[in-house]
């Protein structure tokens, strides 16, 4: 839920340059069939935070322009923007999205209603006829039922967020119309049945979301290969099998150029011999099944790579196996990573590690069998924010290097036995 918060400061950001921007032209005021529109989407809500307070039927507050998550053209007076997350929990709309109320906002262009809580209702079928629409977010709005066919004639759409809804059915045709899509954010949902081949056919598509549906057949994933600007790839929780990544992969030479973001985590992955794009930022492998090694030479660490997340992914010491020559050079661009809940137990984990983490400010070691002292090490990782070594076999003192790390705040070296030991060195 946290985007959720995150999602505030941007409309305040947008409300004080709408504030700005009705200085500058005050004489425009908005439409009055717009303004009636606005008081009847209002009616069909229910509104206990005061979110639409603004939104008064009176003399002195008759430029609708001017209410809250509302933006019009400051030449012709009409509503391009209709801007108005939720913050859960304290702020949200509830109620039905009556679009019906709407239809007279012709030119809207933009469309948030995020993160308000319209249980049991659906996508409006009439959504559709806003084909001025460039972005339409409508994620962790409780919304279920189908994705509406009529969608398919926003031709404008550039994002569409949908994610972390209780959509369900299939998605096909819908998409193959949007062809301006560059935000595609289905995650969290209930999709069922092949994966529409249709995305394939978005060539601007720069950011798909795809994680956590019922979506199958990954193996003809031939559509990937089309997505030229894919940057961002989530595919978490896809139950996805060495042989349909391998392909997905193996058949998308172009996607290794442009691909920074991949979320593989929580799929049935065991094996070792993926080759990942070189351009990767962010790579989560977290919660898969890697006995094998994924590590050994196979997994290329683009130098990068700066967040790598292997939370419990059964990884042991044979995962780190890597030929010295690929150490060196490899990922000095290491910033956060994320090896908890595994398996590893001597110190080849840190060998590997030591020379390459030069930028490394957080490091999660906890809950693995690692045993002996703490390696000396440590103390070249200038950079140092965060250690966690809790929940190990790690034996003597703790090195008093540590004490030198201008950089690190927190340790964490809680034992097995729970008695914690949390040293805040505050610079
Ligand atoms: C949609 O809204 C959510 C929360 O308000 C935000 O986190 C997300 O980034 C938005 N999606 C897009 C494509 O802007
Ligand atoms: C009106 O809006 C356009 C586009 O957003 C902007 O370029 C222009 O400067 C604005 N004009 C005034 C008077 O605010
Ligand atoms: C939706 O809005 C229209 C027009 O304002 C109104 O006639 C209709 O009764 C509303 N529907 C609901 C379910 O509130
Ligand atoms: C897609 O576009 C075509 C041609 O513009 C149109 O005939 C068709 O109805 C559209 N499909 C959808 C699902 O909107
Ligand atoms: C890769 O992209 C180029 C255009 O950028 C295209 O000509 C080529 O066919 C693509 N290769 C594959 C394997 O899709
Ligand atoms: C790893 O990447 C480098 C640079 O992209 C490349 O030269 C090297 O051949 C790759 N190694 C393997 C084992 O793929
Ligand atoms: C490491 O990088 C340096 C310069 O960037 C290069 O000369 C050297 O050959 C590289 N070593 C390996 C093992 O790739
Ligand atoms: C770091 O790399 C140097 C050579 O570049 C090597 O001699 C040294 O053993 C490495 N240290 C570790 C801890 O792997
Ligand atoms: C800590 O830094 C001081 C001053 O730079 C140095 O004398 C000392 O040896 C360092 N201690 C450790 C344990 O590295």
């Amino acid at each position: 839920m946290s985007s959720c918060f995150a999602k505030q400061f941007y409309a305040l950001v947008l409300v004080l340059l709408h504030c700005s921007a009705s200085i500058v032209s005050a004489n425009i005021q908005c439409i009055e069939s717009e303004r009636q529109a606005l008081l009847n989407f209002k009616h069909g809500l229910i509104d206990r935070s005061g979110m639409l307070s603004s939104w008064r039927d009176d003399e002195n507050n008759i430029d609708c322009c001017k209410w809250r998550g509302i933006q019009c053209n400051n030449e012709t007076g009409h509503v391009l923007m209709l801007n108005l997350p939720g913050q859960f929990p304290q702020q949200h709309l509830k109620g039905v999205i009556n679009i019906t109320s709407l239809i007279a906002l012709h030119n809207i262009q933009y469309f948030d209603l995020s993160c308000n809580y319209f249980r049991w209702t659906h996508i409006p079928k009439l959504m559709g006829s806003f084909t001025n629409l460039r972005y339409l977010n409508l994620t962790y709005s409780f919304l279920s039922r189908e994705f509406p066919y009529q969608l398919g004639s926003l031709k404008q759409l550039r994002n569409l967020d949908l994610s972390f809804n209780y959509l369900n059915g299939e998605l096909r045709y819908q998409l193959a119309n949007l062809s301006q899509l560059r935000y595609l954010g289905l995650d969290g949902n209930s999709f069922s049945g092949a994966l529409p081949f249709q995305v394939g056919n978005l060539p601007m598509l720069h950011t798909l979301g795809l994680g956590g549906n019922f979506l199958v057949k990954f193996k003809d994933a031939q559509w990937l290969s089309n997505l030229y600007s894919l940057t961002e790839l989530r595919l978490s929780y896809c139950s996805l099998s060495d042989t349909e990544l391998q392909s997905l992969f193996n058949s998308h030479a172009n996607l290794s150029t442009s691909l920074t973001i991949l979320d593989l985590s929580n799929n049935m992955l065991t094996s070792s011999t993926f080759q990942f794009s070189p351009s990767l930022v962010i790579l989560d492998l977290s919660s898969n099944n890697m006995k094998s090694s994924v590590f050994r030479g196979s997994l290329n660490l683009s130098s990068k790579l700066q967040n790598l997340h292997s939370q419990d992914c059964s990884l042991s010491d044979r995962s780190f196996i890597v030929s010295p020559t690929s150490i060196t050079n490899s990922s000095s661009s290491l910033v956060s990573v994320d090896l908890s809940m595994n398996l590893l137990k001597s110190s080849t984990i840190f060998n590997w590690l030591f020379n390459t983490t030069a930028n490394l400010r957080t490091f999660d070691l906890s809950k693995n069998m690692l045993e002996g002292p703490i390696p000396d090490g440590f103390g070249n990782m200038c950079a140092l924010q965060s250690i966690d070594l809790s929940y190990n076999n790690l034996q003597g003192e703790i090195p008093s290097f540590f004490g030198n790390m201008s950089a690190l705040q927190s340790m964490y070296m809680v034992t097995i036995y729970k008695e914690r030991f949390h040293l805040s060195l505050g610079t």
